[in-house]
């Protein structure tokens, strides 16, 4: 726990100035789009030597952050040393594959694995906190956020997060966020920045308080119970209070429900927004609201440090309050060790990507990959091919990085597929074109199999990046078209940030590889699985609709009273489109085949009481690699509540383990079920769990379709 550094917090505080106070709820950023000189550093130089700068964002290296700690612990008043944070997010110098990319591997310690890798980059940097793991169940692929995303799924999402924040941060406890390579972690954006109405970023989330608990809160509360040190809030509001004043969520829930620690962090002039939102009137009163309400440090607005004092005076703020963020901030600044330590060692500082840090990367994009379609064993390729061609715009691309990649997007080039084939196949004539539609079917035509990379370029996915059509951009499907007429086999290779609408040329592709932008070794990790070096087992973590008319579109959706069929005309339906996704969640092929057993309980029922003391259920499931190669199968557990007070989802996940098998082989995976599985939050505003009598739903298989059964009774 943070707090246990409080007895030094304290001594710190009752020798504090208003000032100083307010200067420790400040964050400035060092450069980024305040004007030319990059961000506000004259400010940030001031501040620091007058004490009154708790952080600056978007500084990095050791010598330039150790420069500028100088001034506050050397020259301010009492030597309180800056906190640096940046986003951090798939990667510092070593780009991992994005987030929603890492999800689709349903293994955390994909997650993990980049979290680690991440931290010791950072911190060797001068860099301690990162603004990562971002947490924000969406139902939006128009959304451009949803990249830096679990996806759709809130048990997904929370256990990514929780292997996030224990990569970056070590144990619960903060016992290990001293150590020169660990850094502290963010979990953003507090909170429901997901339901951003049509996908437009930073827009209105108008939410039930049962959506609210049930579905995106559920990966922050896994987060705080792992030790995540911060929070951010978002920049939505929440069922109409701006999610920066919103006294429900920061201090009602977060802070007294849960006894987070930490403290809040706005998002990028996010108090000042508040006036923008015609929330406040002006700058003093987004302060007073922000502060008020729960918020604890202000990211590039300078409101709460310019008008604090005058608020304390007006009796507008309490001391109370304040003491409280400033403590927070505090208590982190102790756990990190600054106090004893504000200096990076700028002889020790990691200086790129290693050789082992590739590999982690290489392995975790290859394992982030779902194989959509495989028609005919087109895929793996042959090592023996004896000519391929690698056509699109994509093919020769050296920034596979993705939205979000760290400082390592500005001097390290992602490894192309181009080279990659060249390199996987080094006996084959490997031919290149580029975007255009006649040269890619010429290269096919003399081609005994042509690999065709598209997808969306990098920025049309993450922060303001929205996009109101999600098919593939700038009519690449013609080129897909174009390789097809020439009826020579070939396999699609999507690098991109969101799932996209591609039922206009899937029946054209006899197998399609769902790549996401996988960072630093990309281009490896997609020979790897094109040439079966690694047997593809990565899975949905989002639906991916037929059409944007469907958005929002999701496999945990509600029941409703007229349930989709295809024959009934008065049903929950498009009259113009089949039901469903075009590929759901958790769905995925393998170079391999898998059959699912029965499931069988350890019981039929069990009481709620018991439930409520602690016992639970086990489910048993065998699964078995009934085809011819090792490969890996993610077995996925999902409830539900038949009746129930609150209408639950048709379906929701609660359990899933990837594993791997080899021809023949069979494995029971184990599943435990309780109380926090089969109950749901209620839309009590102050936060009522229940877990009700009655029948449970239980299906097991290997994508959300899953069609095997069995029933719990809940006495
Ligand atoms: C705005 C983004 O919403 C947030 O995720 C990020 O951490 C901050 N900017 C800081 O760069």
């Amino acid at each position: 726990m943070l707090r246990s550094h409080d007895d030094q917090v304290k001594e710190l505080l009752g020798r504090m100035t208003a000032e100083e106070k307010l200067g420790q709820l400040q964050q400035l950023t060092w450069t980024g789009d305040t004007g030319p000189g990059g961000g506000q550093t004259a400010e940030i130089e001031a501040a620091a030597r007058a004490g009154r700068l708790g952080s600056v964002l978007n500084l990095n290296g050791a010598k330039w952050t150790n420069d500028l700690q100088r001034l506050a612990v050397e020259e301010s008043r009492l030597g309180i040393p800056i906190l640096f944070g940046l986003d951090v997010v798939h990667g510092f110098w070593t780009t991992f594959p994005i987030p929603l990319a890492q999800a689709a591997a349903f293994d955390p310690a994909v997650a993990a694995a980049d979290a680690e890798v991440s931290a010791a980059e950072a911190r060797s940097q001068g860099v301690h906190w990162t603004f990562s793991p971002m947490m924000d169940v969406t139902h939006e692929p128009r959304w451009g956020r949803i990249a830096e995303s679990s996806g759709e799924d809130p048990y997904l999402s929370a256990v990514v997060a929780v292997a996030k924040v224990r990569g970056y941060q070590g144990p619960a406890d903060g016992s290990g966020l001293a150590s020169k390579d660990r850094i502290a972690s963010c979990a953003k954006h507090f909170v429901a920045y997901g339901g951003a109405e049509g996908g437009r970023d930073y827009n209105t989330v108008d939410v039930s308080e049962q959506r609210l608990r049930n579905h995106y809160l559920p990966p922050f509360k896994a987060a705080i119970d792992a030790g995540a040190a911060t929070v951010m809030a978002a920049f939505n509001t929440v069922a109409g209070v701006p999610a920066h004043a919103n006294a429900h969520t920061m201090t009602t829930i977060l802070k007294q429900e849960w006894d987070f620690d930490g403290f809040v962090v706005s998002d990028y002039t996010g108090v000042a927004e508040l006036v923008a939102h015609g929330f406040a009137e002006d700058g003093a009163e987004a302060a007073a609201l922000a502060l008020t309400h729960g918020l604890d440090m202000e990211m590039v607005s300078t409101h709460l440090a310019d008008h604090g004092a005058e608020l304390l005076a007006a009796g507008r703020i309490g001391m109370d309050r304040l003491e409280d963020a400033v403590a927070r901030v505090l208590r982190l600044k102790f756990a990190l060790g600054l106090f004893t330590n504000p200096y990076t060692d700028e002889s020790a500082e990691i200086t790129g990507p290693t050789a082992a840090t590739r590999a982690a990367a290489r392995a975790a994009a290859a394992r982030s990959m779902v194989l959509l379609k495989n028609d005919d064993a087109v895929l793996p390729l042959a090592p023996s091919a004896t000519s391929i061609a690698v056509v699109g715009p994509f093919a020769d691309c050296a920034d596979q990085h993705g939205t979000w990649a760290g400082p390592g997007r500005l001097r390290f080039e992602t490894v192309s597929v181009l080279d990659a084939v060249r390199e996987a196949a080094p006996g084959a004539d490997v031919r290149h074109s580029g975007a255009d539609p006649a040269m890619a079917a010429a290269a096919a035509r003399a081609a005994d199999v042509t690999v065709v990379v598209v997808g969306e370029h990098s920025g049309l996915s993450g922060e303001a990046a929205a996009r109101s059509d999600i098919d593939l951009p700038d009519g690449q499907h013609r080129l897909i078209e174009a390789v097809a007429a020439t009826g020579k086999p070939f396999v699609v290779v999507l690098v991109n940030g969101r799932p996209l609408t591609i039922g206009g040329w899937l029946h054209a592709a006899p197998a399609v590889l769902e790549a996401w932008h996988a960072g630093i070794e990309a281009g490896h990790a997609i020979a790897d699985v094109l040439f079966g070096a690694v047997n593809p087992g990565g899975k949905l973590p989002v639906s991916f609709p037929r059409s944007v008319g469907q958005i929002p579109l999701y496999y945990n959706h509600e029941s409703t009273g007229r349930p989709y069929d295809p024959v009934e005309r008065y049903v929950s339906k498009y009259l113009d489109l089949p039901g469903g996704p075009q590929f759901t969640f958790g769905y995925g092929l393998s170079y391999t085949t898998f059959a699912t057993g029965e499931p069988q309980l350890s019981r039929e029922e069990i009481a709620v009481d018991a439930l409520a003391r602690g016992e639970s259920v086990e489910l048993t499931v065998t699964v078995s690699n009934t085809g011819e190669r090792i490969g890996d199968e993610v077995v996925q557990l999902y409830v539900h509540d038949v009746a129930a007070s609150v209408t639950q989802p048709v379906r929701r996940l609660r359990g899933f383990e990837r594993v791997t098998l080899g021809p023949g082989e069979e494995r029971a995976v184990r599943f435990r079920l309780g109380a926090e599985d089969l109950g749901f939050w209620t839309n009590d505003p102050s936060g009522t769990y229940v877990v009700e009598r009655g029948r449970i739903d239980l299906y097991v298989g290997t994508d959300s379709s899953a069609s095997a059964r069995c029933e719990l009774r809940l006495t």
